[in-house]
C-alpha cells in the first residue's frame, strides 16, 4: 500500500487486497485510536486478556475450536505463569467505525494479537556473531552456518522453542521470540502490525531488559514464484540459493511479501532464509530469521 502511494511499486506486482471499502479517514481514525495491552503473569486482568486473547484466536481460527474455552485458557494460564509466555492485544479505543461492507467496528474490540516468550534456546554470541558475520559473509553462508549449528549449538525450529520446557526467565537474561502476529483480515495493509510490532519490542527492551529479539519468518508470497513453485513440488524443498535470492529481491522491493515485510518495516535485521525449516504450504515450507537488536546496543 505504502510503496504504491510512493509511487515505487512496478506494476506487474500483486495490488495489496483490502480496504477498498474503508474510507482513509476511517482508516486514520483506527490507527489513531489504538492501544497495545500486554498481558503477563503480573497483570492485574490477566483471565481478561486470555479470554479476549483466546476468543480472537477462535475468531480467526487460529485454535481449534471444538476444544472447550475452559479447557484452552487453563493451557494458556500455565504457559503465560510457568513458561513466561506473553499475550499482546491490539484494541481499537474509539467510537463505532465502519471498515468496509455493512460492517463495523466496535469500541474495545481486539483487532490484532502477538504472543513471545523470553527464552535461553541461544546465548546473546550466537545473535552478535551472526550480525557480524552479515558484513563478510553471504546470506548463503549464514544459512548453512545457522543449519549447521546442529552439533555446537542446535538449531532449534519454531516448535522447540514455543514448547521449551523452561521457568520464567531473569529480565536482562536470554531473548524474546517473537512466535504469533496476526491482524484481523479486513484491516490488513492499515500499518496496524506496525503499531502492534514496536510496543512488543519496546517491552522486551525496557521491561526485560534483553539484548535481542528473534523471529522466524514466514515467506508467504513466495508460492506465487512458478520457478519455486516447481522446484518445491519437484524435489520437496526450496534450494537455500532460491530462497535467498527471493529474500533479497523483496528486501531491495524488487518484490513483495507481507511476511518479510512486516519484520523488515519494524526494524529487523533479515539474517537468512532458513528452506524446509517449518510445515507452511503457504511459504512452500520456508521461513527465515530476523533479529532486533536493542536500540541501547547500537
Ligand atoms: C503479516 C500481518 C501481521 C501484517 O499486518 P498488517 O497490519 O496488515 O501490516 P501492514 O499494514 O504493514 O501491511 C503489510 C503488507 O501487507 C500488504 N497488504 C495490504 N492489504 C493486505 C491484505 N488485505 N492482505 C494481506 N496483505 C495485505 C501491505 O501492502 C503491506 O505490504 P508491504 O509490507 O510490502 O508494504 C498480517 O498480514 C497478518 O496477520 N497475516 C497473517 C498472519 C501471518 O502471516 N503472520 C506472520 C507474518 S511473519
Amino acid at each position: 500500500m505504502q510503496r504504491q502511494e510512493r509511487g515505487k511499486t512496478p506494476d506487474s506486482l500483486p495490488k495489496p487486497r483490502g480496504l477498498n471499502d474503508m474510507e482513509k479517514a476511517d482508516m486514520e481514525r483506527i490507527r489513531a485510536n489504538c492501544r497495545v495491552e500486554i498481558a503477563d503473569s503480573n497483570h492485574p486482568r490477566l483471565s481478561d486478556e486470555v479470554e479476549e486473547y483466546l476468543r480472537y484466536l477462535r475468531i480467526h481460527r487460529l485454535i481449534s475450536l471444538p476444544q472447550d474455552m475452559q479447557s484452552q485458557s487453563n493451557t494458556m494460564f500455565r504457559r503465560i505463569i510457568e513458561k513466561g509466555l506473553r499475550v499482546a492485544l491490539l484494541k481499537y479505543k474509539g467510537p463505532e467505525v465502519p471498515v468496509g461492507g455493512n460492517a463495523t467496528l466496535p469500541p474495545e474490540a481486539v483487532i490484532g494479537v502477538n504472543s513471545s516468550k523470553q527464552t535461553d534456546a541461544y546465548p546473546h554470541e550466537w545473535f552478535d556473531n551472526l550480525l557480524k558475520a552479515r558484513q563478510n559473509h553471504t546470506m548463503d553462508d549464514l544459512t548453512t552456518a545457522v543449519e549447521s549449528a546442529r552439533g555446537r549449538l542446535k538449531f532449534q525450529p519454531f516448535r522447540e522453542i514455543t514448547d521449551r520446557d523452561e521457568p520464567v526467565i531473569a529480565a536482562g537474561k536470554g531473548a524474546g521470540f517473537l512466535s504469533l502476529i496476526h491482524v484481523s483480515p479486513r484491516l490488513r495493509g492499515c500499518g496496524l502490525s506496525q503499531i502492534l510490532l514496536p510496543e512488543v519490542l519496546k517491552y522486551y527492551w525496557q521491561a526485560r531488559d534483553v539484548p535481542y529479539v528473534f523471529v522466524y519468518g514466514r515467506t508467504p508470497a513466495i508460492s506465487r514464484e512458478q520457478e519455486m513453485k516447481a522446484e518445491f513440488e519437484e524435489s520437496g524443498v526450496v534450494s537455500t540459493q532460491n530462497l535467498n535470492r527471493y529474500i533479497t529481491q523483496v528486501l531491495g522491493g524488487v518484490k513483495r511479501d507481507f511476511g518479510v515485510g512486516v519484520n523488515q518495516k519494524a526494524g529487523a535485521e533479515i539474517i537468512c532464509g532458513l528452506p524446509d525449516s517449518v510445515l507452511d504450504r503457504e511459504s512452500l515450507n520456508c521461513g527465515y530469521l530476523a533479529i532486533y537488536k536493542n536500540p541501547r546496543l547500537q
